[in-house]
């Protein structure tokens, strides 16, 4: 979790011109590439959609609207309403979920698979609940090193999370966090039966004053927003922004993750694992059922098309529920100016301005599929990854430090590692978010996948 400020660091484009700006509360982003993603890397397009970080962004209104809640559940019976990242707009009536990664329709669930070269698979919901009950019915993945994770994530970083570990399959970690802030003490176990054999159901109830985990109905946890005052902050650090749902399947054990977090998750993923089919590791996803919360005042409300934040606390009395559209009309618009399509960019100093400025966290420049009107180079993204096993060299180096990445690729997520150095290595970074964010293009370098291309930098071909 110590994202923002550390974790992303990295991430240094390798062989392009691209130079990929990262972002935190305390360096924003540039005017010219305004949205800090959710994994701390500044871009316009799908940089400014789901996970755009307002209080690191250029300005407030950089972000796109947040589409607002929508009851519903969703079953995994087709792929129809499944956007890859490099597609989606945020047109949240046509998309439920949002891709990253590879997932599988399965005998009506969702496989999220991580094949080896890749950081995995994450889903999520193209809509954001401002508190609210979700559930979701699901068979976790196993193995030493294999995470399966199921959270709500808000775009100032609150967290609400069920984390497992593909090596302890009794147990589901409950965990909490208020802005991203690291507090190594709110995680707690509940105890169930084999999650890879058995669907559980898995509840999260979320109201201004309360959080309860609950699987298969029975209550296993409450945490009480009463019991979060921080004197010092003088505020609650309790989760009290809209969040989007997110499901994942990360590994937690890539030896260029901090020893932390490889120890967290139970040791180093086996590559060849007698447990991996079709040559992945899979988690089974069943159905989701998002309710929105019934607000009696305007905290929580989810009447109008949007949330934004009026103000960079980014607490719940700075979220503005209103109507602002959320769909931008290209990956070269930003919120700031929706229906942009990138021509004039003023600052830019080079001929091709499109191409110096990325679009889509984890690829490089306006990769293909990126950016349909910019007729930018489509050919470097691709080949940009590949070719970044060429600063492997820097990679190899850090893995004590968690600090640094880990792993030179291009990919905008940080995805098992961020644990940063400084943290002693007790501690694991466990949020799902920095992890897991990863994108699939994420080219493993380091030791033992060097030089494959990340898997979304073959689909998308
Ligand atoms: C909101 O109200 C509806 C209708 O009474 C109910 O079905 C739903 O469970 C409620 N949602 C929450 C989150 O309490
Ligand atoms: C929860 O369970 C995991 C896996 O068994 C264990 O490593 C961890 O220490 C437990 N956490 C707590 C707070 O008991
Ligand atoms: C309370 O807030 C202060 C100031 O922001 C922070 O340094 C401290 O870590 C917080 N306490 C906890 C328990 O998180
Ligand atoms: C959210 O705002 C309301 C009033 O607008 C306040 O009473 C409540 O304590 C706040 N909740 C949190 C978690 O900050
Ligand atoms: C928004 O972008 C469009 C198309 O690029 C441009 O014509 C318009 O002037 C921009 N609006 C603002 C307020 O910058």
């Amino acid at each position: 979790m110590v994202r923002t400020s550390i974790f992303v660091t990295a991430l240094a484009i390798a062989s392009t011109a691209f130079a990929q700006q990262t972002c935190d509360l305390n360096t924003k982003c540039p005017e010219e590439a305004p949205c800090c993603s959710q994994y701390g890397q500044c871009g316009v397009g799908a940089y400014c959609l789901g996970g755009c970080d307002p209080r690191s962004s250029f300005s407030l209104d950089s972000c796109t609207p947040e589409p607002v809640c929508q009851s519903k559940t969703y079953d995994f019976t087709s792929m129809d309403r499944i956007t890859s990242k490099t597609k989606y707009l945020g047109d949240a009536s046509k998309t439920d979920w949002v891709m990253d990664g590879d997932a599988v329709i399965y005998d009506n669930n969702v496989l999220l698979t991580m094949a080896p070269g890749t950081v995995g698979t994450l889903l999520a919901s193209s809509t954001y609940m401002w508190y609210g009950n979700v559930k979701a019915t699901f068979k976790t993945s196993r193995g030493a090193g294999v995470v399966t994770a199921f959270i709500l994530l808000s775009d100032v970083k609150d967290e609400i999370d069920y984390e497992f570990v593909g090596a302890a399959l009794d147990t589901a970690q409950s965990n909490y966090y208020f802005q991203g802030i690291p507090d190594y003490n709110n995680e707690l176990n509940i105890s169930l039966s084999d999650t890879f054999e058995n669907y559980h159901t898995y509840e999260i109830d979320w109201t201004p004053d309360s959080i309860t985990w609950s699987v298969d109905g029975q209550v296993g946890r409450v945490k009480q927003r009463t019991d979060t005052w921080n004197a010092t902050s003088n505020q609650w650090m309790f989760p009290q922004t809209p969040a989007r749902v997110q499901l994942s399947l990360w590994p937690g054990g890539l030896a260029s993750n901090g020893q932390g977090t490889i120890d967290w998750a139970g040791g180093l993923v086996d590559w060849n694992s007698p447990l991996m089919t079709n040559g992945y590791y899979y988690a089974t996803f069943e159905s989701v059922t998002i309710s929105c919360y019934n607000a009696t005042s305007s905290l929580g409300t989810n009447t109008g098309v949007s949330y934004t934040y009026d103000n960079a606390a980014g607490t719940n009395n700075t979220v503005v529920a209103g109507d602002k559209p959320t769909v931008l009309k290209s990956l070269l618009a930003t919120g700031t100016n929706i229906s942009s399509k990138g021509s004039s960019s003023k600052s830019a100093s080079s001929t091709k301005p499109s191409a110096t400025v990325q679009s889509i966290p984890g690829l490089t420049g306006a990769g293909p599929g990126a950016d349909p009107h910019a007729g930018g180079d489509s050919s470097s993204s691709s080949s940009s990854s590949s070719s970044s096993s060429s600063d492997s060299s820097s990679s190899s180096t850090q893995s004590a430090s968690g600090s640094s990445s880990t792993d030179g690729s291009t990919s905008g997520f940080s995805q098992g590692g961020s644990n940063s150095g400084s943290s002693s290595s007790s501690s694991h970074s466990s949020s799902g978010a920095d992890k897991l964010g990863a994108t699939q293009e994420k080219v493993l370098q380091g030791s033992l996948f060097a030089g494959i291309v990340a898997m979304v930098a073959m689909v998308v071909l």
